[in-house]
């Protein structure tokens, strides 16, 4: 594909929609809501999503030499390496017999280059990613699964083990004769595999410098393509245990990859439940994530990523600005489910939150 087929990046790529901001509103309403009721269940502020950790890693990221114009821009500019910090998580905060989407959030740190946030005074670039190539639509859809999440924060895990088993049936259904099925049964219907072996995604666009993507990584070592679709969902912490498990004995390669914008049509951008064909956007390589041998959770590591840290895809670089609608509501929702779990951990013996200057900030 030459650069002349990608659609550049001009603001005016996002198309914002008028009933946007009171989906937002009511979205953040409810995070207040359900962050009010875990506080008071589990007696501290937990993430509004994804708060389950299963692994906290330390590692690098490769940018490769030599990419061609369109794939050399923002934070793949240059071959460089750079230090990041890798939060594991499960998107359901229950037992592992749940099966829920599996996230893998990184944050890269000492990047350089003008915010996309004005106050924003870190020097960090979050990526967040999960095991799912697409998402909900956008805001308007996003509101009413946050209802639902609302809504089962009280059902015990039974009902969620039932209900991911006949999801299962029907995403094995739909991926067989190709009919399509609603977003959140692709959800509840995880598999539930081992999170090292799994690919992932950030569901939504980026801006990619002069360019727009959508960015995966993928395992690239024996270590982890060999744990691809292997169960991993027969106990409570089992995903945990086989993290832990894992890094005490292996290091990890994922190659990072972008799947660049074509044009609105086959690769939207304010509609964040469609997937963009590999035919149209093929995936190209930017660089890859190294993870060595290591403790992957202890009781200071876990502190320090569970409590003091936090993952915001707009924490980033301008050049890589969260783009569609799904993407903007996070830059509310992720501020207020950290802001009130800060505060509801101010007087518990925790440090106050940060980022991160260097690797030696995260503890070993
Ligand atoms: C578009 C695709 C999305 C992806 C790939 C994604 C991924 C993730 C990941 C990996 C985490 C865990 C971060 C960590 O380890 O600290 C996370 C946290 C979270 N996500 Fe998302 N997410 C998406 C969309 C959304 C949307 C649309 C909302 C709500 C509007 C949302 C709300 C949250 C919240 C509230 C947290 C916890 C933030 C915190 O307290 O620090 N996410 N998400």
């Amino acid at each position: 594909m030459s650069a002349g087929q990608y659609l550049r990046y001009d603001p005016s790529v996002e198309q914002i929609r008028p009933e946007e901001a009171e989906a937002v509103e009511a979205i953040v309403a409810s995070i207040a809501r359900t962050s009010a009721s875990t506080f008071h269940k589990d007696g501290h502020g937990t993430r509004q999503q994804h708060a389950k950790g299963v692994g906290y890693l330390r590692g690098e990221l490769i940018v490769y030499d030599d990419l061609p114009n369109h794939l050399s821009q923002g934070l793949f500019k240059k071959a460089s390496r750079y230090p990041i910090i890798v939060r594991l998580s499960t998107a359901f905060n229950r037992s592992d017999r749940v099966r829920s989407p599996r996230g893998f959030a990184i944050k890269v740190l000492g990047v350089t280059g003008p915010r996309a946030l004005d106050d924003d005074t870190s020097t960090n670039q979050d990526l967040l990613l999960v095991n799912h190539k697409s998402y909900f639509a956008d805001a308007m859809a996003y509101r009413d699964a946050q209802r639902n999440v609302e809504r089962g924060l009280v059902l015990p895990d039974l009902v969620f083990e039932s209900v991911g088993f006949v999801s299962r049936i029907l995403v094995a259904a739909s991926d067989r004769t190709g009919i399509p099925i609603p977003i959140v049964l692709k959800a509840l219907g995880d598999a539930g595999s081992n999170i090292l072996g799994e690919t992932f995604h950030t569901e939504g666009a980026l801006r990619f410098g002069d360019y727009i993507a959508r960015l995966r990584i993928v395992p690239l070592s024996d270590s982890v393509r060999r744990l691809t679709s292997q169960p991993c969902h027969d106990g409570d912490d089992v995903v945990l245990k086989s993290v832990v498990a894992f890094f005490k004995e292996n290091s990890a390669e994922y190659e990072l990859c972008a799947q660049l914008c074509t044009d609105v049509k086959r690769t939207p951008i304010e509609n964040a439940s469609i997937d963009w064909p590999e035919d149209v956007a093929p995936p190209e390589a930017l660089g890859k994530i190294v993870l060595p041998r290591q403790t992957a959770d202890s009781p200071p590591r876990r502190a320090y990523a569970d409590e003091v840290l936090s993952f915001d895809p707009w924490r980033c670089l301008a050049a890589h600005q969260p783009l569609g609608s799904i993407m903007r509501v996070r830059r509310d929702a992720y501020r207020a489910s950290r802001t009130l779990r800060q505060q509801q951990n101010q007087n518990r013996a925790i440090r106050p939150p940060e980022e991160p200057q260097q690797i030696e900030d995260f503890p070993d």
